[in-house]
């Protein structure tokens, strides 16, 4: 789930296509397993047979490991199942919801190591593309990390974030750390570069691109430089922050005081994503380098 993409986007569910009628006041809903179709578990089973093929040699080793443990190539998965995995590796849960919700909501369920799952599944003719994050994106490309110990504490310390950068009128800076790292986010492995984030790994034409194509920039991980970043929400990412490892996230993120540097940069327009800045590399033949 990004929600970041629309900051504010639920406050008005009128144009989302999920539905929010029977949502409790956390948003959350009941997955209702039993009412999915063969004809949507079947739809699945395309998706996850072709993005796991692509993920295989593409994707970071803590991923590929969530992926195998959640057993999930049949069809749209039960979220108690998940839960029962989940709870056991990293303690947290998932809870259905009918698609987008209000930051305020989707911050504390983080902090209490709740991730919403979106519970619908995208159309057939939104196969390669949909623009509102479905139970695919949400669950083969978020859940897998989940698995993860220090991705995992990662996730909790970044939603009690939420509340002082909402406080602060800093959103913005808060949503870049997530997309450019839990949605978009690349970490460097023996193996050369590997995709991590949800929004690349659940998306066919992005895999490929954020590790093969030469255009995109490749840069180091540097929290008030991704801060800083706008990013693109209608077409691949212009640039990529590669992790060297997770421990990075939770050493360079979690202690570190947000809020001045909200207040010294909160009212300054974003860089741009497309350009590097003075005195930076891109890292993009670290990864060419290699056979
Ligand atoms: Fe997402």
């Amino acid at each position: 789930m990004f929600v970041m993409d629309r900051p504010g986007s639920a406050n008005s569910s009128s144009d989302l296509r999920g539905d929010y009628s029977a949502a409790a006041a956390d948003f959350t809903v009941a997955q209702d397993w039993a009412s999915y179709g063969e004809a949507e578990h079947e739809r699945w089973r395309r998706l996850y047979a072709r993005q796991s093929a692509l993920v295989a040699d593409a994707a970071a080793p803590q991923f590929l490991a969530g992926l195998t443990r959640l057993d999930c190539s049949a069809g749209i998965p039960d979220f108690a199942e998940a839960n029962a995995v989940l709870g056991t590796a990293t303690g947290w849960q998932l809870v259905a919801v009918p698609g987008f919700i209000p930051e305020e909501q989707f911050f504390a369920h983080l902090a209490a190591r709740r991730f919403p799952v979106t519970r619908w599944l995208r159309a057939e003719h939104e196969l390669d593309y949909l623009v509102e994050p479905d139970v695919f994106h949400d669950f083969f490309g978020h859940v897998p990390m989940l698995l993860d110990p220090v991705f995992a504490d990662f996730m909790q310390a970044y939603g009690a974030a939420g509340e002082r950068a909402m406080a602060m009128g800093a959103l913005d800076m808060l949503a870049r750390i997530y997309w450019y790292t839990v949605e978009f986010g690349l970490i460097t492995s023996p193996d050369g570069l590997k995709v991590f984030g949800a929004g690349i790994v659940s998306s066919a034409g992005e895999t490929r691109y954020a590790l093969h194509d030469p255009a995109p920039l490749r840069l180091g991980f540097e929290p008030l430089r991704i801060m800083r970043t706008g990013y693109n929400i209608d077409r691949f990412q212009s640039s990529y922050f590669v992790l060297d490892s997770f421990e990075q996230l939770v050493d360079g993120l979690i202690g570190l005081d947000f809020g001045p540097l909200y207040l010294a940069w909160r009212d300054t327009p974003a860089l741009p994503a497309d350009q590097l800045q003075a005195g930076e590399i891109n890292l993009r033949n670290r990864s060419e380098a290699r056979p």
